[in-house]
């Protein structure tokens, strides 16, 4: 028992005088946390147009509107959150081709900023015109999940 403890407190000590010289490994959760509260919001906003679409909530422009201005404002902040201390940690989903092909992640994401802006831009007037406005957004979720997210 007393040796098992003399042990215990010797590998303690030494991971302590050891930890300084291991290569720093900062990892950046906040802007991790940040970018996954964003996809979130996504996720709840296209809750919302669903709703909508399936007639769950009878049809509002104002309601569409603040749906697809959620995503279009997110999309346009997504983007900037991968500095490269932000590649794990923090359980992200966030797969290694983003940093590998950088370009293909930025076209993937200004594509959603524009799919978003153009559905905004439709100024969908009924359930039938936010119905196809809405297909060109929520064909991004998954095509750049299956490129740029691990699960
Ligand atoms: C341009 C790429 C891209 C688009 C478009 C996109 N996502 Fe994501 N999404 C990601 C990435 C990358 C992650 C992983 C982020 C992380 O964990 O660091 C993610 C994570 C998520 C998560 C998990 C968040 C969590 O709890 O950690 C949800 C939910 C989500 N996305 C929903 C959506 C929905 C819904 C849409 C469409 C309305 C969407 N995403 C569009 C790239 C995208």
């Amino acid at each position: 028992m007393s040796t098992w403890k003399t042990g215990f407190a010797g590998l303690i000590v030494s991971a302590a005088l050891l930890a300084p010289l291991l290569p720093a490994t900062a990892q950046n959760t906040d802007v991790i946390a940040e970018r996954q509260q964003l996809m979130k919001n996504n996720a709840a906003a296209a809750r919302a147009a669903n709703a909508l679409i399936k007639g769950e909530q009878p049809y509002d422009a104002a309601k569409a509107t603040e749906i697809l201005t959620t995503l279009n404002t997110d999309a346009q902040k997504f983007g900037t959150l991968f500095p490269e201390d932000s590649k794990t940690g923090g359980k992200t989903e966030a797969a290694a081709a983003i940093w590998e092909k950088p370009a293909e992640f930025e076209a993937a994401n200004a594509k959603f900023v524009a799919d978003t802006q153009a559905a905004l831009d439709a100024k969908p007037a009924d359930v039938e015109a936010f119905k196809t406005a809405f297909a060109g957004v929520a064909a991004n979720c998954q095509s750049c999940h299956q490129q740029f997210r691990q699960r």
